[in-house]
């Protein structure tokens, strides 16, 4: 359990950017790549990264999937159809290759850490190049120097608590960036793989992320993402004993103008972290916080550490600090043992917080957590029907929240031009929702203040606010 960091030494680091210079000189190397992201925030900055690295080596992002010379699946097993829609796609591209032989296969991410899976890819999947895990991704430069020599799969699972500092990055977007803060969890909620797969709870040094903050803002960036499995956890372990919140206190003297983060358990959101969202500049008032369920038994089950009271009383203290916070959650129905009643605690719980938008997942069983093994596991046809309950009754209190934004304003940083129209753009207000209003390509990438005149969907419809 108490398996120490590993920091990733400069040496390490220079021998990977080596192999880096030897991909690009090589005369014959996959000259495009096309890396696809299944899963959360975590695995699409990761995709970053190695993006960043193919970049490096010379290569090109390829137009499309069938085009690329090299492509890498970054999976996800959160969920059970996660990961069969990682393997599918990967087995597809089996097919692909029969028309195109030089093409290079490559897979990594969560799904690849799990137990047994560095067999299961040697005996099934053997015509993929290369597979590797989430903590192996600064050596991706060596193994990818490997693969292009080798005439089998090679495969390289560490379990290693790593940390890598400086590694390069191909960003998504411009005006918005992640930002790593932790890596891991702890937690053990009886539902989870992710423990397993992304290993220990460990935190970047507080001058890695302010560094990195601060490059980040010179280069443009508008706003930052931090990102980890648990941020509001950050710190433990760290010499200087910060938190997360005196964390939050010092990126917010940095002048970067929109700070966001995520994901937070409610057993380890503080007063002190509250009082510093009410306090901040440039924290955007939005909070996501999982819930998962109503109901206190299920939480014991399913080892969350808070009551529904508990998380209601945090939903209170928030928007006591910040009126109007823009609230999310996640939500999973038909978790073993869930009774009729005690999914109705989950529905009054919705209803009695009215979030901005919800996350709703049906339970999906895990190998080697331990609900998987829990008595009474939920019929598909119980689960089914619990879960279109509760989307159609977030789709309710959604309406009903949503109008409390109605002819205030927000601050949009617009990402692009609005679906389906050229004289209309759209991007996330303040609070976290989508909104689209008026506009044209120089507001792409600016923050554009506006008044809400109208909801479509999950969308606020508005104006420009006058000077
Ligand atoms: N660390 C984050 C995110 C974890 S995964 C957190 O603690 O909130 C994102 C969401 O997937 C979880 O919040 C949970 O709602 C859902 N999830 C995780 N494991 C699941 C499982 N086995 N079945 C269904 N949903 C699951
Ligand atoms: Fe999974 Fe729970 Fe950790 Fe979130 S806090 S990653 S749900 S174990
Ligand atoms: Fe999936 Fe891994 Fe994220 S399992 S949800 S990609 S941490």
């Amino acid at each position: 359990m108490t398996d120490p960091t590993y920091q990733v030494t400069a040496a390490e680091l220079e021998e990977q950017q080596r192999y880096i210079q030897q991909i690009a000189d090589l005369p014959e190397r996959p000259a495009t790549y096309c890396v696809v992201t299944y899963g959360c925030q975590m695995n699409a900055h990761d995709s970053e990264t190695i993006a960043g690295m193919l970049r490096e080596m010379g290569m090109k992002e390829a137009a499309s999937r069938e085009e690329a010379d090299f492509v890498l699946f970054n999976t996800c097993c959160v969920r059970d159809n996660a990961e069969r829609r990682a393997l599918g796609n990967v087995t597809w591209l089996k097919e692909v290759r029969k028309r195109k032989p030089g093409l290079m296969i490559a897979v990594c991410g969560c799904m690849v850490q799990e137990p047994g899976m560095a067999e299961k890819i040697l005996k099934q999947y053997r015509f993929v190049d290369l597979a590797f895990g989430t903590a192996n991704l600064h050596r991706f430069p060596e193994l990818m120097w490997k693969a292009l020599h080798a005439d089998t799969t090679v495969v390289e699972i560490d379990t290693r608590n790593t940390l890598a500092e400086d590694l390069p990055v191909q960003r998504m977007r411009k005006d918005a960036a992640y930002i790593n803060i932790m890596f891991g969890c702890d937690n053990y909620c009886t539902y989870c793989i992710v423990p397993y797969v992304r290993g220990r709870e460990r935190s970047r040094r507080p001058e890695d992320i302010l560094r990195e903050t601060e490059r980040l803002r010179q280069d443009g960036v508008k706003e930052i993402m931090l990102l980890g499995q648990n941020v509001n956890s950050y710190g433990k372990g760290l010499a200087d004993g910060i938190t997360f919140a005196q964390l939050l206190r010092r990126l917010d003297e940095t002048g970067i103008e929109r700070i966001r983060f995520m994901t937070s358990h409610p057993k380890d959101l503080s007063d002190e972290l509250i009082k510093v969202m009410g306090s901040s500049r440039h924290v955007l008032p939005q909070f996501h916080l999982p819930v998962q369920a109503g109901n206190d038994e299920v939480l014991r089950r399913m080892n969350r550490r808070y009551t529904r009271e508990a998380y209601l009383n945090r939903v209170r203290a928030l928007r006591e600090a910040v009126p109007g916070i823009g609230l999310t959650t996640d939500l999973i129905v038909g978790f073993p043992g869930e009774t009729e009643a005690q999914f109705q605690d989950t529905l009054s719980l919705v209803e009695e917080v009215g979030f901005d938008s919800a996350f709703t997942f049906i339970y999906s069983p895990r190998v080697g957590t331990a609900a998987a093994k829990m008595p009474d596991q939920v019929s598909a046809e119980v689960a089914s029907d619990r879960i279109q309950r509760l989307i159609a009754l977030q789709d309710e209190c959604q309406q009903r929240a949503m109008r409390r934004f109605l002819g205030t304003e927000e601050q949009v940083l617009v990402e692009g031009f609005s679906r389906r129209s050229h004289s209309a753009v759209s991007g996330h207000g303040m609070h976290g929702l989508s909104v689209t209003l008026p506009g044209s390509e120089r507001d792409i990438g600016q923050i554009v203040r506006v008044r809400v005149t109208g909801l479509k969907n999950n969308t606020l419809v508005a104006e420009r606010a006058e000077a």
